[in-house]
């Protein structure tokens, strides 16, 4: 019997919820020998994800009236993960239905008609990523429109989406951070979604993240992982430097935040003054927020909260992009200028790790256990309903637990030397983007090999084929083809 979570002589309604939490869950917990605890039951959650899309979603949905490009893209990489091809009528179908949240002056609103805001920007082009394709009616050459033009930055002349990026531009703030929509609100997230949509769809430039790796890093909290944003601090009147983060460490900001910080890298010059993640203490956190035995080893998204099947993917998902940092349990902690104040291998007693910094079967088996609902679909946990958003991110979140993708250097040699044009940022970040690889024979299923589900890029989420698509088709370039997969 595993060991419950320590309390003291105070029982609170917080470690009253917790300690009923655990009982639930040990009652997931299929007897030994009982057999069929351990499937991924593929065909429930289809069925549920082919009703929402083909009849639309239930009515208990409304509420999320402004979230349409999220569940689009929730269901269409759910379908991808689990390794299910879209039709071509059901692809045009989402196609237009995607196009017609496109602002009129850029980006993506949450529906038709509503205002364009950062986060279902990157929904609706990551969805595009999924089911759209060149020409005309495919979507991506309906985003914007395209101009050829030269970039103030000479050496950057590229294939520019205007409004698109003029909208980013007018977001930015002069802490570098942006805020989520026209008046609204500043959120890493929102960051993340803009960088992850720039490079994609190639508007990366360093004007537009000038300042915004700086005011990443400061969302940093003292616990190690990260919170919302930031704030300006005044002291005796004067605008210090150092802007306290603002609130609590959290998976679903740590996630934006360091795969933001990821993205950057090859906009941040090394340097005294350069900003600084503090990589260990982020490990750290990262690692404490995997639940214990008792909670199934699923990870819950701050301390001393509950596990919820979506952390699966924003804490889970974080170990993958440690990689692009050097910080992997395959090879010695890291020496490079970004990662700031971490320990030397021999300080550390880094070289001493297992090859995984979370325990990915207990990970797996929580979702296995607990995600899924009996009827179909995946949840935050027992006795919640499925929705939408915890089955893709439940299915993400398996997908991490099951295959290392890594920066393979091997990969990222031949996708540079495919490059054709200027050698500059650009084509760096275009390798860097598309060098993750997932380990040949890195796989880790639990149960059957019928639950494999697809590796998913640890930048984007999306599977590596749709983000390689994509993005071919916005620099103008042929990514390589990959060597095929050996067959075990
Ligand atoms: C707390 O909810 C949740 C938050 C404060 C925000 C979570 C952020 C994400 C999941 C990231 C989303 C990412 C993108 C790209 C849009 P809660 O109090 O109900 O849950 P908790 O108890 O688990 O913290
Ligand atoms: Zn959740």
């Amino acid at each position: 019997m595993s060991r419950p979570t320590p309390i003291d002589a105070y029982p609170t309604a917080t470690s009253n919820l917790q300690a009923d939490t655990e009982n639930i869950l040990q009652d997931h917990v299929p007897l030994e020998g009982g057999g069929g605890g351990c499937v991924l039951h593929k065909n429930r959650h289809l069925e549920l994800l082919v009703r929402n899309l083909a009849q639309g979603f239930p009515a208990r949905y409304v509420s999320q009236d402004a979230s349409q490009p999220w569940l689009m893209f929730w269901t269409l990489q759910s379908f991808s993960a689990l390794q299910i091809a879209i039709d071509p009528d059901t692809k045009q179908r989402a196609i237009d239905t995607i196009m017609q949240w496109q602002h009129p002056d850029g980006g993506f609103g949450g529906g038709s008609g509503q205002a364009a805001h950062l986060l279902p920007t990157y929904a609706a082009v990551c969805s595009l990523a999924i089911v759209g394709r060149h020409g005309p009616g495919g979507g991506w050459d309906q985003i914007d429109r395209c101009v050829m033009r030269l970039y103030r930055f000479d050496l950057y002349p590229m294939r520019r989406r205007d409004k698109l990026y003029k909208w980013y531009l007018s977001l930015k703030q002069p802490d570098g951070s942006f805020i989520v929509s026209n008046h609204g609100e500043v959120d890493v997230r929102g960051i993340y979604c803009l960088l992850v949509v720039a490079l994609i769809l190639d508007i990366m430039t360093p004007e537009l993240v000038n300042g915004t790796p700086a005011f990443i890093a400061s969302c940093q909290t003292y616990e190690g992982g990260f919170s919302s944003a930031s704030h300006p601090h005044i002291f005796d009147g004067i605008l210090a430097a150092q802007r306290p983060s603002l609130g609590e460490a959290h998976g679903g900001y740590t996630f934006c935040a360091l795969a933001s910080w990821v993205l950057l890298q090859p906009y941040i010059s090394a340097g005294e003054d350069a900003p600084r993640v503090d990589v260990r203490r982020l490990l750290r956190w990262l690692v404490n927020m995997q639940g214990l035995e008792i909670e199934l080893g699923g990870f819950k998204g701050r301390t001393n909260k509950l596990v919820d099947g979506c952390y699966s993917w924003w804490v889970g998902g974080a170990f993958a992009l440690l990689e692009a940092l050097g910080v992997s349990p395959h090879v010695p902690a890291p020496a490079s200028a970004h990662e700031g104040e971490t320990a030397k291998p021999a300080e550390s007693g880094w070289n001493d790790a297992d090859d995984s910094f979370f325990n990915r079967h207990a990970l797996q088996e929580f979702i296995l256990f607990a995600g899924q609902h009996p009827a179909g679909g995946l949840r935050d946990k027992p006795p919640k309903n499925p929705d939408a958003y915890h089955t893709a991110y439940c299915i993400s979140g398996l997908s991490a637990a099951q295959h290392r993708v890594y920066p393979s250097p091997a990969r990222r040699e031949v996708v540079r030397a495919a490059w054709e044009g200027e050698d500059g940022v650009r084509a760096a970040a275009f390798a860097e983007a598309l060098c993750w690889t997932e380990e040949d024979g890195g796989s880790y299923i639990v149960g059957s090999a019928a639950n494999r589900v697809n590796a998913t890029h640890p930048l984007f989420n999306l599977t590596i084929t749709h983000a390689e698509g994509i993005m071919a088709h916005f620099y103008k370039q042929t990514v390589p083809k990959r060597p095929p997969k050996p067959s075990h």
